[in-house]
């Protein structure tokens, strides 16, 4: 692995409940080495962002977890690694020939097509992170989905990708921004992310308490919170869940 702390040392396995789930149990076990990752080609039991379940087909996707000790980062700031994650990913994208974005808090999009998920769960010590599990979810070559938004990495680049060759880019990817983050470059990172915000540049769609509304993405702050700007000219911050966005 070309890489100095992320995927020094990983584990691949047939199957397990959740790659999350599994890394956790084995971390109370072990003391594993900051970059371990545990990859899976099923998962029985996968989980999405606020309980939702995560489906992928055997062997068709990356269902990878890492795991970082990110002791520097206040626990008010664990979004911080959701973001270096996502701009991990729009790297990747980048890689791939492909101008990707974020949708607020942590899906990673190409023109209103969801490719993969991040899930970022955090064990605290005092007021600091003591350890950190990010599951990633790769859609890389499964052609059907039961979500509507849901796409390939192979679709989209009309490339033959495996999972593994998949992991081993965007290993060094992450390698490179968690590095970053960990050498003080965080509010860089903050800026990167903007950038590629979905809906940053034009009015999007979004629904909120039943109430269908436009709006534009300014900014996001350290904790994870969105400013937004609504079509009547009012500004807001916004926490996870407030809204979603409408295709
Ligand atoms: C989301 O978009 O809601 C986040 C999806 C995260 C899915 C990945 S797959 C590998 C890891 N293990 C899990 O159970 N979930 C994450």
């Amino acid at each position: 692995m070309n890489t100095e702390l992320v995927a020094c040392d990983y584990h691949y396995l047939k199957e397990v409940d959740s790659t999350n789930d599994a890394l956790k149990k084995l971390s109370l076990q072990k003391d594993l080495p900051e970059g371990y990752c545990l990859l899976s080609e099923y998962q029985t039991s996968g989980r999405g962002q606020y309980g939702n379940q995560w489906d992928s087909e055997p062997g068709q996707n990356l269902l990878m977890s890492l795991f970082l000790r990110p002791i520097f980062l206040p626990a008010s700031e664990a979004y911080r690694l959701t973001m270096s994650v996502c701009l991990a990913l729009v790297d990747l994208g980048k890689f791939y020939g492909l101008d990707t974005e974020i949708k607020w808090p942590n899906d990673w999009f190409f023109q209103g097509r969801k490719i993969a998920g991040v899930l970022a769960e955090s064990s605290l010590r005092g007021s600091r992170i003591e350890s950190c599990i990010v599951g990633i979810g790769i859609n890389v070559r499964q052609s059907e989905f039961k979500h509507p938004l849901a796409i390939s990495l192979s679709a989209l680049t009309q490339m033959d990708l495996e999972p593994i060759a998949v992991f081993e880019k965007l290993a060094e990817h992450l390698d490179f921004r968690y590095r970053q983050l960990k050498m003080g470059q965080a509010d860089l990172q903050l800026k990167a992310f903007i950038q590629v915000l979905y809906g940053r540049e034009e009015w999007v769609a979004v629904r909120r308490n039943g109430k269908d509304l436009k709006m534009k993405c300014l900014g996001v702050e350290p904790h994870g919170a969105l400013q937004v700007l609504w079509a009547d000219g009012s500004h807001e911050t916004l926490q996870h869940q407030e809204i979603s966005f409408l295709f």
